[in-house]
């Protein structure tokens, strides 16, 4: 027996799952096409903490805004249940079988935060849901835009989404007492559609700059793997500029107010886009106020880019959380399913009720707007747009 063969032994059974994946990556088809389907399904999954009281209301705001389609029967709100930290450490899942078999018979799902467990909670150590989700429906593109009109700030962040530190992020070693090793994984299906997806993106969008974020300098392989395909993909767009940053610098360079306006769209490995996108949420607002998409080839998935909170829930402040991120999650899902109208008009909402007409104000406690109250106001602001 050498020293090392049990740890050997798993790094060899990661690299034949990986590998299997990258198969899968080879033979996937084309974006599903949404206008050909029969009945589009949307599935509404609450979460955990603050998730199912702020789902609710942006369900609220589709019901609203798809009454007809709803109707006529072309789209359907499907609630699905039972993605909550109880259930998956009652089967010792991310995902419970039965509640990711409901959501895969949906197209598309919005769906609240969700508790990840860290070392030290109440809760085993089992994987997020989040991170789970995004394997399970192959969710590769993790769209993130920011926009402070008065600042001049409008970024869009495709992070990429299944791959990167993530990847492996539960099924690192601990070779020995005093050794623990992690993986980060790149490759070059899953690089070539997240950077076309942020390419194309710009192309349709009117976007002029593409920048890719990396460490490449000191994450040679992987990292410096993701800046070569890029590059590659830049090269197809001849109309678009590209450049590269690395991360801490970008990192500084949002808060340049000179120039952060000059970004524009930002592709980038899993880890470093999970941060940043927190960073530039911070200027519109915080997190609470993002929206962010996962979007696959056959499945996409709109959500906050927060937590579950659950000390608001705890204090008993649920009903206090501000429900704009879960809605402007609704308004990506929106522009998604091709109703751009719809979603603009929501976008458009949001802004009137949160940044200029302020008729109710989000506290977060007692004395500021309910969840239900400024989900009211919202949808009487959409009524006389
Ligand atoms: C996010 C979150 C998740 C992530 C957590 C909850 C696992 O921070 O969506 O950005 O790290 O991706
Ligand atoms: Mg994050």
């Amino acid at each position: 027996m050498g020293r090392f063969d049990e740890q050997l032994k798993h790094f060899e059974k990661l690299l034949e799952q990986q590998a299997a994946r990258v198969e899968r990556l080879k033979n996937e088809g084309d974006f599903v096409d949404y206008s050909s389907l029969d009945k589009l399904i949307i599935g509404v999954v609450g979460g955990d903490g603050i998730g199912p009281m702020i789902t609710s209301q942006a369900q609220r705001v589709l019901e609203y805004l798809l009454a007809d389609d709803i109707a006529a029967g072309k789209i359907e709100l499907r609630t699905i249940e039972g993605l909550t930290i109880e259930n998956r450490v009652a089967v010792m899942k991310a995902i419970p079988d039965d509640v990711l078999e409901e959501i895969k018979k949906c197209h598309v799902i919005l769906k609240g935060p969700t508790t990840t467990p860290q070392k030290g909670d109440p809760w085993p150590n089992i994987e997020s849901a989040n991170v789970a989700m995004r394997k399970a429906l192959d969710l590769f593109a993790n769209v993130r835009p920011v926009k402070v009109e008065e600042q001049g700030i409008d970024w869009t962040f495709f992070r990429e989404n299944t791959e990167g530190e993530y990847a492996l992020g539960s099924s690192g070693i601990n070779v020995t007492e005093d050794m623990a090793f992690d993986f980060k994984v790149t490759t070059t299906q899953g690089t070539e559609r997240i950077a076309r997806a942020a390419f194309d993106f710009a192309k349709k969008n009117g976007k002029t700059r593409v920048t890719a974020v990396t460490k490449a300098n000191v994450i040679k392989t992987t990292d410096g793997k993701f800046l070569e395909i890029c590059r590659k993909v830049a090269s197809e767009y001849p109309d678009i500029t590209f450049d590269e940053w690395y991360i801490d610098i970008m990192t500084a360079k949002l808060v340049d107010e000179k120039r952060r306006r000059d970004f524009q769209v930002v592709v980038l490995p899993n880890l470093y886009g999970d941060i940043i996108t927190d960073e530039a949420a911070e200027f519109q607002g915080g997190v609470g106020t993002a929206g962010s998409s996962n979007l696959g080839k056959r499945y996409a998935m709109f959500e906050a880019i927060h937590g579950s909170a659950p000390r608001m829930v705890k204090e008993g402040r649920a009903q206090y959380a501000d429900p704009c991120s879960v809605i402007r999650a609704a308004a990506m899902l929106l522009s998604h399913i091709g109703k751009a109208e719809e979603s603009a008009k929501l976008m458009r909402a949001i802004v009137i009720c949160s940044q200029e007409e302020k008729k109710l104000v989000m506290t977060g406690r007692e004395g500021g707007a309910t969840a239900e109250a400024f989900t009211d106001y919202i949808i009487e602001t959409l009524k006389k747009l």
